[in-house]
């Protein structure tokens, strides 16, 4: 769906179809280059990284392995408590592998700082995080993130993977939420 389907839940667009696919492509490009002549493999994290995922995969003119993990954080409705269970492990052995771990939005920190741990403490040659969104003002743990798509201000967007109650999903573009939705 467009953000002309939703305009009343929107308070404005931040990123159209057009400028995320162009800037994936990029991102895409950037990876692609750091990883030449390496086995890669890249791991989106559900459910929100689908839509990245499938895109960067796509933007590759190389071959790239894809898996998935599935974690939540415990802690009530929409804090981070910093401590994660995870819901769907990788089917992959990463020992040895180039891992590049993708996510659509880092807000807080929390979440990616520990899967960074978790998967570094399965000896893989490197892992890097590649998200499409950060919010900087937000963060409360200091994670290394390698591609960034673009710093955005602190504020609930949805769109592209994001979901508000598991709705907008689906929606092509970015956007801030209006607050009457959330009341
Ligand atoms: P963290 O706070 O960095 O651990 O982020 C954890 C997760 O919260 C992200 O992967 C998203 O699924 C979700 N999240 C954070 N900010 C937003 C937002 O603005 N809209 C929708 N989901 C968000
Ligand atoms: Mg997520």
């Amino acid at each position: 769906m467009d953000a002309a389907d939703v305009s009343d839940d929107l308070l404005n667009v931040l990123y159209t179809e057009a400028e995320i696919q162009a800037r994936i492509k990029e991102l895409a490009a950037d990876i692609e280059a750091d990883y030449a002549g390496k086995d890669l493999l890249i791991v989106g994290i559900l459910r929100g990284a689908v839509m990245v995922m499938a895109d960067m995969a796509r933007s590759f003119s190389r071959h790239v392995e894809m898996d998935w993990m599935a974690v939540s954080s415990y802690g009530s409705g929409t804090k981070s408590s910093g401590v994660v269970r995870i819901l769907k492990d990788l089917d992959t052995d990463i020992s040895g592998r180039h891992v590049v771990i993708v996510d659509e939005i880092i807000d807080t920190g929390l979440t990616l700082s520990w899967l960074t741990s978790n998967l570094s403490s399965r000896n893989p040659a490197s892992v890097e995080i590649a998200t499409l969104l950060r919010k900087p003002e937000a963060l409360q743990m200091p994670v290394d993130v390698k591609y960034v798509g673009w710093d955005i201000p602190n504020e609930f967007v949805v769109g592209y993977g994001l979901d508000y109650k598991e709705r907008y999903r689906n929606l092509r573009d970015i956007g801030t939420l209006a607050p009457h939705v959330y009341s």
